[in-house]
């Protein structure tokens, strides 16, 4: 894509897509990084160890929120590009309470762009065109989709979370700052994401590290609601293209053309885990041959669990050329062949950090 004198200050570069757009910058040698991350407890320097002492390759420890480190960071570092991926990410966590999401996603995102626009204008000719200001989004911000249909660009918000509520207020906020400032703005809204990195709290790391264990996989509701599942290092790619070809001002919705009930997945993912078994047996501890969907238990269901996500990725196909390279399988196996050669990154981001227990049953409709 881009000269390599490119310059990506990626913010939320300790988590786990960041932490794969990162590498994917720097294995590729598009250019010089800088990670902003607040190292929160889901983002570590675990996450971005390979990196370390490389002379493309800075880490800053902070808030997008503040201001004054952010306004130093821009005017010393120079990017070509603003990437943000830092966010509080969790639903169930939102469940809990919001006021993270509140201060990162909205008031965080605010202040970083507010930043930007004052580095931006003070930019001219070619450096001036170039930049942008890229917001890494959900397709949870569409809300739920019945039984057919696809979340498309022209899809109303209706978030249903206090995540995807906080997620669609800083997506407006970002439309704002393109239609009234001219900041050269794109935003990207994903389908959920799967790979190397992902802190073990969402579905694919907790079920995988549940399995190996025996322990019991938990499974919200009936099983049945629907998400569109895409390699990370696909939408990394995409994020690239979009920095690269998009258009200023434009939304584009990426995802997986991988539609899969819950339990679908999990059987999916069982079956990887049982044609790894010789490499679970050679790389671990763990005992093979264990049925694993005796291991599902039936929890109660997430409060406001939106029933089905699908994108319509058409736009992004059509104008920059991007579709996903993995195929689940080959997604799945690549990601439970990283879990199994990782276990002690697992270790060290779980420390005295998160015990894999169930999240975000605050009482729906409680006084
Ligand atoms: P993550 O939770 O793994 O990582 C978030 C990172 O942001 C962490 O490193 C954390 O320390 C950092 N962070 C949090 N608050 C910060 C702050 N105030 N200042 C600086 N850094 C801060 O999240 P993820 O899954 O990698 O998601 C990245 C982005 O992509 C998010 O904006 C998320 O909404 C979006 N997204 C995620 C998915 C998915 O399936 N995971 C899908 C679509 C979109
Ligand atoms: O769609 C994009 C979104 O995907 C991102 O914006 C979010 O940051 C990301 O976390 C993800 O949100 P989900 O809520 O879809 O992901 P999660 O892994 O939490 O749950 C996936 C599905 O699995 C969902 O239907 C809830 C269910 N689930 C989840 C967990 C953690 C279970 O049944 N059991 C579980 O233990």
């Amino acid at each position: 894509m881009a000269p390599p004198d490119n310059r990506f200050l990626i913010t939320g570069g300790a988590g786990f897509i960041g932490g794969n757009f990162v590498a994917k910058v720097l294995d590729e040698n598009l250019g010089k990084v800088l990670v902003l991350d607040k190292l929160t407890y889901a983002g570590h320097r675990a996450t971005l160890r390979d990196w370390e002492g490389r002379e493309a390759y800075q880490f800053v420890e902070g808030d997008i929120g503040d201001r004054g480190l952010v306004h130093r960071l821009l005017k010393e570092f120079k990017p070509t590009y603003v990437i943000n991926f830092a966010a509080e990410s969790h639903v169930d966590r939102s469940i809990e309470s919001a006021d993270d999401f509140i201060s990162t996603n909205i008031d965080g995102t605010y202040v970083l762009m507010d930043e930007s626009l004052s580095y931006w204008q003070d930019l001219s000719g070619r450096r001036a065109q170039s930049f942008r200001f890229h917001h890494v989004s959900t397709d949870e911000v569409y809300g739920s989709l019945g039984a057919t249909g696809y979340f498309s660009e022209q899809t109303p918000y209706a978030p249903n979370s206090p995540y995807a509520a906080s997620k669609a207020s800083s997506d407006h906020l970002v439309r704002a700052y393109h239609h009234t400032h001219k900041l050269p703005t794109t935003i990207t809204n994903c389908s959920n994401n799967y790979g190397p990195y992902q802190f073990p709290e969402k579905l694919i790391p907790l079920v995988l590290l549940n399995a190996l264990e025996g322990k019991p996989i938990p499974v919200y509701g009936d099983g049945m609601n629907v998400r569109d599942w895409l390699y990370v290092m696909d939408h990394c790619e995409a994020i690239l293209r979009v920095l690269a070809h998009g258009e200023p001002g434009e939304t584009y919705n990426i995802g997986g053309h991988c539609e899969m009930t819950n339990l679908d997945l999990l059987h999916t993912l069982f079956q990887c885990l049982e044609e790894r078994s010789a490499f679970i047996e050679k790389h671990t501890n763990y005992k093979t041959g264990i049925d694993y969907s005796s291991l599902i238990e039936f929890v109660p269901d997430r409060p406001g669990h939106d029933r089905r996500y699908a994108i319509d990725a058409g736009k992004i196909q059509r104008e920059l050329g991007w579709t996903p390279q993995e195929s689940l399988r080959t997604g799945l196996d690549k990601t439970v062949v990283w879990y199994i050669t990782h276990l002690d990154w697992c270790r060290e981001v779980l420390a005295d950090n998160y015990d894999r227990r169930r999240l975000g049953l605050r009482k729906a409709g409680s006084p």
